[in-house]
């Protein structure tokens, strides 16, 4: 097969990423300019800080993907970049110059939807993932169980209803003053808790239907740490990540794999930020196993956002003849 160099360009959110990958499986590089230090200070992500950011670090991200996968842009085969759903700013930047380099040197320009490259993640790493299989993408603007019937054809199963997963771990971390993102510090503290300390919610985990909700769940976390300061009881922090932590992978884990039995599918992928959860991506391959179903998960540097995921999405887009032209835009939703 001759080899296929496509440019992966990622830009939704507060993440300047450029990526090279051959034939959809192999990164040459993938460079990630996160602005978290930047928007950590807020609490969140600003969306006009983000897109001056994209603007400012784009070319030198580019340039030092190419460099470090040797090659020059002439040498690629297409251009694959997110257009939605994400920040409307930071998407637009990504996107132009996406269409700049397309128009240029007339190459191909494929759109990837970024939670279409979350999935895609899995493929850079797992050769014997095959469609159909299901897949969890878990990150802090989604919770989604996607049927991938085909390359580029999903079933989306259910979504969340209010809040993401991510978004809900992310809020409790602000709510405690433990910072941003909250992910990574729930868990980092959730492993010296017990699990098992307090009993919280799990709304929707077993409804007949697979669609998620997260914000009753979040309420109560901040009522009992209100309650418990009104009784002024000193918070056991790692008791209280731990339980809560498992109540969101309880009910991820539950209905992940409640939809692999009812499609009757072999498989299941994670993708996203919080499926850098060690703590969710044991449970899910424990209680898979019991189901003989086989879970995937993307090394986790490929769980968080990055280009090397819309680089992946956009050869196998590519060799099915999924181009897009120059009136591509974007969406948010
Ligand atoms: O996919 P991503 O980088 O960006 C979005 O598309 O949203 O996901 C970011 C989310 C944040 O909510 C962050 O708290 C969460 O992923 N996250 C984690 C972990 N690492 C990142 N959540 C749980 N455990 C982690 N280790
Ligand atoms: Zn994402």
């Amino acid at each position: 097969m001759k080899e296929k160099l496509i440019l992966g360009i990622e830009t939704s959110c507060d993440e300047t990423s450029v990526a090279i990958v051959k034939n959809g499986k192999e990164i040459l590089s993938n460079i990630v300019a996160s602005q978290i230090n930047i928007h950590r200070e807020y609490g969140g992500v600003v969306p006009e800080i983000a897109s001056r950011k994209h603007m400012e670090s784009f070319l030198f991200i580019l340039k030092e993907a190419l460099d470090k996968a040797g090659i020059s842009l002439e040498d690629t085969n297409g251009i694959a970049v997110v257009n939605g759903p994400g920040l409307k700013g930071s998407l637009l930047v990504g996107l132009s110059f996406a269409k700049a380099i397309a128009f240029a040197l007339n190459k191909p320009i494929i759109g990837v939807n970024h939670i279409e490259g979350h999935i895609y993640a899995n493929f850079l790493e797992h050769s014997n993932l095959k469609t159909p299989f299901i897949s969890l993408i878990v990150s802090g603007g989604h919770t989604s169980l996607i049927l991938v019937t085909d390359i580029g054809r999903y079933q989306v199963l259910g979504n969340t209803r209010d809040d993401a997963a991510g978004e809900v771990l992310d809020k409790i971390s602000n709510f405690l003053g433990l910072g941003y993102p909250g992910g990574p510090i729930i868990e980092k503290l959730a492993v010296k808790g017990n699990q098992n300390a307090i009993n919280f919610p799990r709304p929707l985990m077993k409804s007949p239907n697979f669609e998620f909700s997260f914000s009753g769940l979040k309420t109560a976390v901040i009522y009992f740490i209100k309650e418990q300061k009104n009784k002024n009881v000193s918070l056991n922090l790692d008791d209280l990540c731990a339980s809560f932590q498992q109540a969101v992978v309880d009910i991820l884990v539950y209905k992940t794999i409640s939809a692999a039995v009812k499609y009757n599918v072999r498989q299941i992928a994670l993708g996203g930020g919080v499926a850098a959860n060690q703590k969710l991506r044991d449970e899910l391959k424990e209680k898979a196993f019991k189901k003989d179903l086989e879970v995937f998960s993307p090394p986790k540097e490929l769980c968080t956002d990055n280009a090397g995921m819309i680089g992946a999405a956009g050869y196998y887009k590519l060799m099915r003849g999924m181009v897009d032209s120059y009136d591509l835009e974007v969406y948010t939703e």
